[in-house]
Parts: C-alpha cells; sequence; structure tokens
C-alpha cells in the first residue's frame, strides 16, 4: 500500500500525531488488550513525544520499545530513553512495568541485541508485531540505526542488531531490523526542513529507492509521512 502522506505546518504535526496514536490504541487496546510501540530519538521524538503525553491513551497498557538505542547511560543527554522519559514516560506517569528500554550500554552489544529480541517476543509473542513505529529519518535516508548499504540493513532473520559503526554519532549502537520495524501495523515517518526534501523524493517517488526509509515504507501494511511543507518541498505527486 502507498504510504500516506500529510504535509502541514510544524506546529500541527504533534497534534495529528497525537490523534492517530489515540485511534489506533483505541482500535487495538479493544482488540487485543495492550498497544505495544516503539519510539525514536532525534526530533522527531523531540516534537511529537509532548503531544503523545497528553494524548488520550491508556498508557497502563501501552507497552513502550525503542526503534533504536545508543550505547549510553539512561541519563546521558544522547540516550534515546533518556529524551523520552523527560517528554514523555514521566510526564505521562507510565508505569515503570510498561518501559523496554534497550541496554546498548551493555558490556556486550551482541548479548544485549538478543535480549531485546528475547524481551520483544516475551511481550509481543512471535512474530513480534509492533502496533506503531514511530520513526525520525536522517537527510541520509536512515531511520533507526539502519543506515544505507550497510550490513545492519539486509539483516533478515535477526530482530534486533548492534551497529558498532553509525556514521551518525554516537558510533555504537542498537537498533531494530527492517522486517521489525516494517512488520508493525502502523509505520510513522515524521521529518522537518528543506535539508531531507529530495532524500524525501527519493524514498516516496521512486519504486526503487533501496533508502532504509523507502524499504520500511514500501513493507509496510500501512506508513504515514507526516511532513513539514519544507520536507515535503520536492514531492511532485502532492497529496490533498
Ligand atoms: C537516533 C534516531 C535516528 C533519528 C534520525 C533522524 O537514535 O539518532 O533514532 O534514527 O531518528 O537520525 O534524526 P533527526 O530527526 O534529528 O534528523
Amino acid at each position: 500500500m502507498s504510504p500516506e502522506i500529510i504535509a502541514d505546518k510544524p506546529e500541527n504535526l504533534p497534534a495529528l500525531f497525537a490523534r492517530r496514536c489515540e485511534q489506533e490504541a483505541r482500535r487495538v487496546v479493544s482488540a487485543r488488550g495492550r498497544f505495544a510501540l516503539a519510539l525514536p530519538g532525534g526530533s522527531a521524538a523531540t516534537a511529537l513525544l509532548p503531544a503523545l503525553a497528553a494524548a488520550r491513551v491508556d498508557f497502563t497498557r501501552t507497552e513502550f520499545f525503542w526503534g533504536d538505542e545508543r550505547a549510553v547511560a539512561a541519563d546521558d543527554p544522547e540516550s534515546n530513553f533518556g529524551l523520552a522519559r523527560r517528554l514523555l514516560l514521566e510526564p505521562a506517569g507510565v508505569p515503570q512495568e510498561r518501559l523496554h528500554r534497550m541496554p546498548a550500554d551493555g558490556p556486550d552489544a551482541e548479548q544485549a541485541a538478543e535480549a531485546y529480541a528475547a524481551e520483544l517476543e516475551r511481550v509481543l509473542g512471535r512474530p513480534a508485531r509492533l502496533d506503531l513505529v514511530l520513526l525520525g529519518v536522517g537527510p541520509d535516508g536512515h531511520v533507526a540505526s539502519l543506515f544505507p548499504g550497510h550490513a545492519a540493513l539486509r539483516e533478515s532473520a535477526r530482530l534486533v542488531v548492534a551497529v558498532h559503526d553509525s556514521p551518525k554519532p554516537p558510533a555504537r549502537r542498537l537498533t531494530l531490523t527492517l522486517p521489525v520495524l516494517a512488520g508493525a501495523a502502523l509505520v510513522v515517518v515524521a521529518a522537518w526542513g528543506g535539508a531531507k526534501a529530495t532524500m524525501l523524493r527519493e524514498a516516496l517517488e521512486h519504486e526503487g529507492s533501496t533508502l532504509p526509509v523507502a524499504l520500511v515504507a514500501r513493507r509496510a501494511s500501512r506508513a504515514l509521512f507526516l511532513l513539514d511543507p519544507a520536507a515535503a518541498g520536492r514531492l511532485r505527486a502532492r497529496r490533498p
């Protein structure tokens, strides 16, 4: 299915995201009793998580995972978990037992990746399917810590892999793999700024694009792009 694309003023995107989360959570919780999502780092987290904190979502039934995490402690300014804790988890009073932090700062990255994969399957069952994945996207088209041409992007069996040479610092990370990201019921990609406009045009309008964000969007059962006008500025087929 082709992605839904919403281009709107930056100040409108958080409420759009919060409303969509409310819809998804209401539907999924009524069907299965719980809602599982994965969060990013970067500007998508900074811009959208405060709105999610105020959304009408039952956080006692929401399982929080991460799409990727840097190899830093939770209280490090670089931590994606720490960013979410400040903007969403604490303000919304999310119960501790609903938090599944990626242990990227552990001594053995490979073992941590396997442990996180086991946690995903313990909570979500097999196959581990997330209900919603929120992703930012880099100017190079990377999502989570899956970078263009990187071996991690080609991983098709494991759910979580360690990255030791991320082009975006810090170098060491854990990341969900493409099958997990694209396997989510809904993938939401959020981007701002003209620096991403050319990349987004390739990802959304070139069928054969191998950019990570294009691979996720094409394989996802449902994908929604939330873009400000600058990020959407080079898209030919402007949706209403
Ligand atoms: C991370 C993020 C990463 C981020 C992109 C886009 O840990 O860095 O999860 O995937 O979403 O790099 O970041 P910006 O939106 O800040 O450009």
